[in-house]
């Protein structure tokens, strides 16, 4: 079955977050853009949480969140229980947030990176499995902090 990913933003993204959904949704995965759809100013930190709620219920498997640096909607995700978040503005980065810190959303910041570079960033978030192994006993630190 596609991965189901969930994207979000406030104002600052809208067209990132625009560009991102058409690329996953170009590539076959299940995309849900819950947006804001106007470029109305609004706060991130709703976008956020609504983002990190459907995946953390099981309603998306991954999230990719925006806001102008990424790092308000990133803190916001993180408040949500069960929520891996990590802004990334290189490739490699993204990669390795999935490989060893099993992370279950990503976060961009539009007025830091390009969209070309985010697109690529996207990829390599997406394509990237979790390695397991001496990687989820930390993983499972992170959580046991959570209480
Ligand atoms: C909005 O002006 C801006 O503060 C927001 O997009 C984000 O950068 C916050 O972290």
């Amino acid at each position: 079955m596609a991965k189901r990913i969930v994207v979000s933003s406030d104002h600052a993204a809208i067209g990132m977050r625009q560009a991102v959904a058409a690329h996953l949704g170009a590539r076959g995965l299940s995309v849900e853009d819950i947006g804001p759809k106007t470029a109305e100013s609004t706060h991130y930190p709703m976008h956020g949480e609504a983002a990190a709620k459907a995946v953390a219920a099981g309603d998306a498997d991954l999230g990719i969140i925006f806001c102008g640096t990424g790092q308000g909607i990133m803190m916001a995700a993180n408040k949500v229980k069960g929520i891996r978040c990590g802004v990334c503005s290189d490739t490699f980065s993204a990669a390795m947030i999935r490989a060893h810190n099993d992370a279950n959303m990503l976060s961009l910041g539009a007025r830091v990176i390009g969209e070309g570079l985010a697109l690529e960033i996207v990829d390599a978030f997406v394509d990237t499995a979790f390695e397991g192994g001496r990687h989820g006993t930390r993983v499972d630190m992170i959580t046991a902090i959570e209480g």
